[in-house]
């Protein structure tokens, strides 16, 4: 299983290096139409610098499997009600229904089966009117130039070295979340359309 453990204290970092501060600002794109009051799951927080982006009003259960990054997320300073699952989202059992589930780059870690998995997990915590928020980078089909392409390989393969994650590729999210019943509200693209924010609700029968 993938454990981040061991890139937990120079994730930060070397994602800084690497992408500036786009990746936070893609999983912090739609934050502002979370209402006040809401309960939210996060799932593969990482070192928690996204926790910073909640007010006190805002009720979090935060999944991360990793003890390190767990660890890191409670050194931040937040506002928001934060309960730590030291958990993958598979094994975590969810006691309540959300209103809005935020998965910032953590979709890339999954094969398509597990993600059909982990997107229906998803959708029997998520409210009826909830919504989901999505980061992460395009599949390699989907970029147009080949340094994009080589640079998102080569992500990928300092991953698979240093987190023991056994993936060769980034699935397409969209069919899956299309075939779960989602429609895409918005997106937005960053670093020169490698990288995307998304909200998502159910589509209404
Ligand atoms: C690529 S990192 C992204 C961290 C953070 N969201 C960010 O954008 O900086 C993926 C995170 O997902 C966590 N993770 C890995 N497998 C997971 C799983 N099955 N369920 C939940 N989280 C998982 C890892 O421990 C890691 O912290």
């Amino acid at each position: 299983m993938t454990n981040y453990n061991f890139i937990a204290p120079v994730y930060d970092v070397f994602k800084y290096i690497v992408f500036g501060d786009t990746l936070n600002q893609a999983s912090n794109h739609y934050m502002h139409t979370i209402k006040e009051s809401s309960s939210i799951l996060i799932v593969g927080g990482g070192t928690g610098k996204i926790l910073e982006s909640f007010s006190a009003s805002h009720t979090i259960d935060y999944v991360e499997p990793s003890a390190s990054m767990i660890n890191r997320s409670k050194q931040r300073s937040y506002q928001c009600d934060v309960q730590f699952h030291p958990c993958s989202i598979q094994e975590f059992i969810p006691s309540k229904d959300y209103d809005v589930i935020v998965l910032p780059f953590v979709l890339d870690l999954f094969n398509s089966q597990e993600l059909e998995e982990v997107i229906r997990k998803c959708t029997q915590a998520l409210n009826h009117h909830g919504r989901i928020h999505i980061s992460d980078f395009y599949p390699e089909e989907l970029l147009d130039a080949r340094w994009k392409k080589l640079l998102l390989r080569t992500v990928i393969v300092f991953f698979r070295i240093t987190t023991k994650h056994h993936l060769q590729i980034i699935v397409n999210i969209t069919p899956i979340m299309q075939a779960t019943d989602y429609k895409k509200v918005t997106s937005k693209n960053y670093f020169h359309g490698m990288v995307f924010a998304s909200l998502w609700e159910r589509v209404t029968h």
